[in-house]
């Protein structure tokens, strides 16, 4: 069956402006084909993009038996592993969803309120006033060493911090468009030793699985060492023959939860900083709500706080850091949009455009958190973390970082921006993130240092 239409122009070039400036190109793609497109992506099926809610309601919840999603994520194999929970489909998929899902939702996900609290305010009480920093690097510090609590337990040995800097090294070699091409262009993923781009990347990622490989090693060799973390649950998991994980899907899933689980909210952290000096009346209207709830307040007060909430829904939403969902495979005869589709067929809700649709968000290039706080969204039309069977298993964590890293940080310090060079929404890899990392200044601490209390 004919695809929608989209572009003319040969593959590659398509491929070139993908990777190079994703979002413009999604925009013009938008504005001469409307809701829905294709786009022939050279080494790729072709794609259609949806950027309708209607659509994407069709999509997200379709039986989750009509599409596949792992299979069409290819491009991160080589970061998480073919075991990792992204790339699989069917019920193993359902069944390692079932088993990761608890500890990231619930009342799980609230006891690591202290604990994002803490290390933000330890991070914080090293900045020297007017001694710049980058706000992505010291979010992605943040972030990182939440997600290896959550993963590990409260392991803090030496191991945990070799981890730290190989990861953000290893997720830094894809930092900019053009080292994002490295995912793209199978050609460039050539070992030619030590010091190419891909041999430093495999090189990296060895020794991390070394070290993941070590953990695993003592936690069988020493049951009594497992808790309540994440390696500890796996550990302990049987599939349906009573077989428990082998080493290669426990180091896998341990990756994929370490490269998904820090990236993404760091990167939505220094948007939301950026936004909030950017703009002054936000950060005052932001400062009088963090000030109403008095010196220490509960930070489960800080999560509820409704205007901090819509700045964070309003940051995910104007440069959603994972601008497209994952291309849901169709795996038999669809109909989306009235429009038939043959079985093979790569759907990609894009969760960019539905999130600059003028009719649902007007003047959509306008950083307004007020608009969250006015009409409540559909889980259609507001998507940063993607809908159905695949939804992000994340999101409640990365809501709750977000919320407890700005809290925390705004009540305790004033900041600035360190420059007032524009900040260019640029490819991170898979992400869009901001061109500088955003250059922050401590200009001074706030009258009283609050610290938050935990009932
Ligand atoms: C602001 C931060 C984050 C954003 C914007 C984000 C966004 C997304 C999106 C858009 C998807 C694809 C959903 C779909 O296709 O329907 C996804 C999947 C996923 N995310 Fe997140 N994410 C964030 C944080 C996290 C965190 C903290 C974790 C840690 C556990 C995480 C783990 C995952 C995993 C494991 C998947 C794959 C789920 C599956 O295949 O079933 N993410 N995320």
């Amino acid at each position: 069956m004919k695809l929608p239409d989209g572009p003319k122009n040969p593959a590659l070039l398509q491929l070139i402006q993908w990777i190079a400036n994703p979002l413009d190109y999604l925009d013009d793609c938008a504005k001469r084909y409307g809701d829905i497109f294709t786009l022939r992506l050279s080494g790729f099926r072709p794609f259609v993009f949806i950027n309708n809610p209607q659509g994407i309601q069709e999509i997200f919840t379709a039986d989750a038996k009509n599409f596949d999603a792992g299979r069409s994520n290819g491009i991160v194999r080589p970061l998480v592993g073919d075991n990792s929970l992204i790339l699989l489909d069917g019920e193993r998929h359902k069944r390692e969803r079932k088993l990761l899902m608890p500890p990231f939702h619930g009342e799980k996900v609230k006891s690591y309120a202290q604990l994002i609290c803490q290390i933000t305010q330890r991070v914080g009480s090293q900045w020297q006033v007017n001694q710049p920093f980058v706000a992505r690097t010291v979010m992605q510090d943040i972030t990182l060493e939440v997600i290896l609590h959550t993963v590990f337990g409260l392991s803090e040995g030496d191991r945990y911090q070799q981890i730290k800097p190989l990861l953000a090294s290893m997720l830094d070699m894809t930092g900019s468009p053009l080292r994002s091409s490295m995912l793209f262009f199978s050609f460039l993923q050539k070992d030619l030793g030590a010091w190419s781009p891909w041999g430093k990347f495999l090189r990296r990622k060895q020794r991390i699985y070394e070290l993941l490989q070590a953990e695993i090693d003592e936690r069988r060799g020493h049951p009594e060492l497992n808790g309540k973390d994440i390696l500890s649950l796996m550990l302990s998991a049987k599939d349906e023959n009573g077989q428990p994980m082998t080493d290669d899907q426990l180091r896998d899933e341990m990756m994929t939860l370490l490269f998904a689980g820090h990236e993404t909210t760091a990167t939505a952290l220094a948007w939301a900083f950026y936004w909030i000096h950017k703009l002054p009346h936000i950060k005052e209207k932001l400062l009088q709500e963090i000030d109403t709830l008095g010196d220490n307040p509960d930070p489960m007060e800080v999560y509820r706080l409704p205007y901090l909430t819509a700045i964070c829904q309003e940051t995910l939403r104007i440069y959603p850091v994972v601008f497209i969902a994952f291309p849901r495979m169709a795996k038999s005869t669809v109909e989306i949009m009235g429009h038939q589709f043959d079985a093979g067929t790569m759907l990609t809700p894009c969760i960019y455009l539905v999130h600059h649709r003028e009719e649902l968000y007007p003047e959509p290039k306008q950083f307004r958190p007020e608009r969250f706080l006015e009409r409540e969204y559909s889980p259609y039309e507001f998507i940063p973390f993607g809908g159905g069977n695949r939804r992000c298993l994340g999101y409640a964590l990365a809501m709750l970082e977000m919320k407890l890293v700005i809290g925390t940080i705004l009540s305790n310090y004033h900041l600035a921006l360190a420059d007032n060079k524009p900040v260019i929404p640029q490819r991170r890899g898979l992400t869009i993130a901001p061109s500088n990392g955003v250059p922050l200044l401590m200009t001074g601490r706030r009258a009283a240092q609050r610290t938050v209390v935990f009932s």
